[in-house]
């Protein structure tokens, strides 16, 4: 289907215009130049989201990079050759200094893009963003209804991210609305799709929910039907159809209901580089969840060693690691393999073919998982979890009582 987008939401990176890239120094042979640079400033957010694509643990990661270390990590990176800028948390506009940021990002040539919930984007803020040369504003909604926005995101944020909307449109920032999508709103996307155009949106970013993070621990809560995905995809074509010169819209393929998994991060180590809010570089969102993973971290090692040297940014780089059916299908320079986080996460090893792919020996489960959520239907008992620090917390006990009780695993 025209305009579909797989894997993690990602429509900025596809949509900006890339500024211009410096001369590259000596590349070791055959890895390509970081293209674009995730800056997670905070884990901190005002939100609390069931699908939030942070780590469950994110209270253990409560360190902060300070200014003076950011600007060193933006430099670092558009030497290496990142020319796209995502600010991204948590809620980056918990940090006091997003407009020194975004005007030294803008100093070395990046085109920059905030990716915010709205909350505290106050009309001085958005000035001085514009001031500083912030480029575009991405805004997520939960819904197109107050009720299902706010209890979504555990707040009462629907008026507020209305009125933000508007302010983005009066300072001129092109704006992109994005709605992550699952069984709660998926029935009403054309409600959001005419909310997006109502507010003068350029581009609607509608992305079905990758189970990762807190969308992983509320999985049996999110996951959709394919009948109501079949229909939500049939009014996205009406309206492309209609409406596609006003507002380009995306819809991120949920991949649980394919066949072949996405082409993750477009490959690992390939073109993504994401820090942190403390500074661990991270080769995809997700990384964390690896155990066993020593994340370099960008107060310790220059970003070049990261991207070109480390062990975690070489682990998944081009074909040699991997396993059948992976390693003999003719399919495997499309997919790349799929997504190693996803693989980890169902498999309980990185390696393995990701289990959307229907070679992979354990495809089953997600079938069964996609069924099993159809046949509960809207009785599903299990409560949702938001995020938030008390859950995190209660999350990281728990997972740290199950590691004591395995041995120490690798990421195979
Ligand atoms: Fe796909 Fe990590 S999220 S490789």
């Amino acid at each position: 289907m025209r305009a579909r987008v797989a894997g993690w939401s990602n429509t900025l990176a596809d949509l900006s215009p890339p500024a211009a890239l410096p001369q590259q120094a000596n590349a070791s042979a055959g890895i390509g130049p970081p293209l674009w640079l995730l800056a997670e400033l905070t884990y901190r957010c005002p939100l609390h989201c069931a699908f939030c694509y942070n780590p469950t643990d994110y209270t253990n990661h409560s360190r902060e990079l300070d200014t003076a270390q950011w600007i060193d990590v933006l430099r670092e990176a558009r030497e290496l050759g990142a020319a796209q800028l995502g600010f991204s948390g948590g809620e980056p506009l918990m940090r006091d200094d997003l407009e020194v940021l975004v005007g030294e990002a803008r100093k070395l040539g990046f085109y920059t893009n905030l990716i915010t919930s709205g909350v505290g984007l106050t009309d001085k803020r958005l000035g001085d963003l514009k001031a500083a040369g912030l480029d575009h504003i991405q805004l997520s909604f939960q819904d197109s209804t107050q009720e299902l926005n706010d209890f979504l995101s555990s707040t009462r944020t629907f008026d507020l991210k209305q009125r933000v909307a508007a302010a983005i449109k009066q300072h001129g920032f092109p704006m992109v609305l994005n709605c992550v999508l699952h069984r709660y709103n998926l029935p009403h996307v054309d409600k959001i799709i005419e909310m997006a155009l109502a507010m003068g949106a350029d581009y609607l970013e509608l992305a079905n929910t990758q189970y990762y993070g807190w969308a992983q621990t509320n999985r049996a809560q999110l996951l959709p039907t394919r009948e109501q995905l079949e229909a939500a995809e049939a009014v996205v074509e009406r309206y492309r159809n209609t409406h596609g010169e006003r507002c380009k819209i995306f819809f991120v393929v949920p991949d649980y209901f394919e066949r072949r998994p996405k082409r993750c991060m477009n490959g690992w180590g390939a073109v993504f580089l994401g820090i942190g809010p403390d500074g661990a570089a991270l080769p995809c969102h997700a990384a964390r969840n690896l155990p066993g993973f020593a994340l370099p971290n960008v107060t310790q090692m220059p970003l070049r060693e990261i991207w070109y040297e480390s062990a975690a940014f070489n682990r998944f780089r081009g074909f040699e690691w991997m396993k059948e059916p992976c390693r003999s299908c003719d399919e495997k320079t499309e997919d790349l393999g799929g997504c190693r986080c996803q693989a980890y996460l169902l498999t309980d090893v990185a390696a393995n073919a990701d289990p959307v792919c229907d070679k992979s020996p354990a495809h089953e489960q997600i079938v069964h998982l996609v069924r099993a959520a159809a046949a509960a239907g809207e009785e599903r008992e299990q409560p949702i979890l938001f995020r938030n620090d008390a859950n995190s917390r209660k999350l990281t006990a728990e997972q740290h009582a199950a590691n004591a009780a395995q041995a120490p695993r690798e990421p195979r």
